[in-house]
């Protein structure tokens, strides 16, 4: 198949794209080095696919619709995977219009285009921040009308707009809730990455509530497992979570950072913000049904593996 990978130079999309071309897919990447963090972090994601005769590369911004029209008149997609956004919870908090059309405004461009040009199936990646504050564990029927920031509000935006899609004009589409993403070439703004770093560092790390904060930390291989059946199934339109099911408490997961890398981490205390949740929890009990996934791997296994990855990557 010929898959356009969104965000190909990011965290995820960078891993889902490698495994495409590893199982024999030709990879159109797209992205933009948005400067959420440094290009030369990005080109290094990049360079484990960039060598691949079926991969090719665009810069472009998918804020941009007529290029993205340009795109899809140029080359025939059989899916779309739709991983570029802007992701950090607390970023977007004081930039709800960056937020806005950057992960709703080039959706529909990429939706429209998509549709223009005849592509049949787009699944693109939401998030368990949509949840807010439901009540646990998060389970897809629940209402996620009421998000506690405008990263996930972009994102419920994004899984509504798609329904209209599918409805409107036949387009099939899957949206993937993620839950706390981490591993090798993981993002630096995430905790796995700026822990690490501050402890090193002799650095403060700012804990909420205590420690008592939990979240549903998702090893990469097992979130890539859920994403390429999800775009092999070709549904006609649904809404799945990909988590692990597991919570792991904000003092626990710094414990295990701390045995890694053999230094204890200097705290100070902060309430927890009203744009953040207590916790993420995932059900998955739909990927078990509908996808066959089965996440494997555990937080001390994984974060061990983050290491191993954290001491060779570029600062
Ligand atoms: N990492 C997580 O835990 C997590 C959790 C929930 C959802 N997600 C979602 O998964 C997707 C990938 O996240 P990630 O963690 O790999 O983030 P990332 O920042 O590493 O990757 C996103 C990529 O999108 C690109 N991009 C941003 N704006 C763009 C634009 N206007 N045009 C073209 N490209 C643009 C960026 O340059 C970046 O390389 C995002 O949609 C994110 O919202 C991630």
């Amino acid at each position: 198949m010929k898959i356009l990978v969104t965000g190909a130079a990011g965290f995820i999309a960078s891993h889902v794209a490698q495994r495409l071309l590893q199982r024999g897919d030709e990879v159109v990447g797209l992205d933009n080095f948005a400067p959420n963090y440094s290009r030369v972090r990005k080109e290094a994601n990049l360079k484990e696919v960039a060598a691949h005769e079926r991969f090719t590369f665009i810069e472009a911004d998918i804020r941009d619709a007529q290029a993205m029209r340009d795109l899809f008149g140029a080359q025939k997609f059989d899916r779309v995977m739709h991983l570029a956004a802007m992701g950090n919870v607390r970023y977007s908090v004081e930039h709800a219009q960056e937020y806005t059309a950057v992960n709703i405004g080039g959706t529909v461009n990429l939706l429209e285009a998509a549709r223009l040009s005849g592509t049949r199936y787009f699944v693109f990646a939401s998030t368990s921040s949509v949840y807010g504050n439901a009540p646990i564990p998060f389970v897809e029927t629940e209402s996620v009308a009421q998000p506690l920031a405008p990263y996930p509000a972009t994102k419920i935006a994004c899984e509504v707009m798609a329904h209209t899609y599918h409805v409107a004009f036949g387009l099939k589409c899957t949206g993937l809730r993620f839950f706390n993403v981490y591993g090798p070439r993981g993002r630096p703004d995430m905790m796995p990455y700026e822990f690490t770093r501050k402890i090193l560092a002799g650095e403060t790390l700012r804990i909420f509530d205590e420690g008592r904060p939990q979240r549903d930390w998702t090893f990469i291989d097992d979130n890539v497992n859920g994403v390429i059946a999800a775009i092999d199934a070709g549904f006609a339109y649904e809404i799945i979570n990909l988590g692990r099911g597991q919570p792991i408490a904000l003092s626990r997961f710094i414990e295990i950072i701390e045995h890694l890398v053999g230094r204890t981490a200097i705290i100070e205390h902060a309430p927890l913000p009203p744009t953040e949740p207590l916790i993420t929890y995932a059900n998955i009990e739909k990927a078990e049904l509908l996808l066959d996934y089965h996440p494997k791997i555990s937080i001390d296994e994984g974060l061990a593996k983050f290491y191993e990855w954290y001491q060779h990557a570029i600062q």
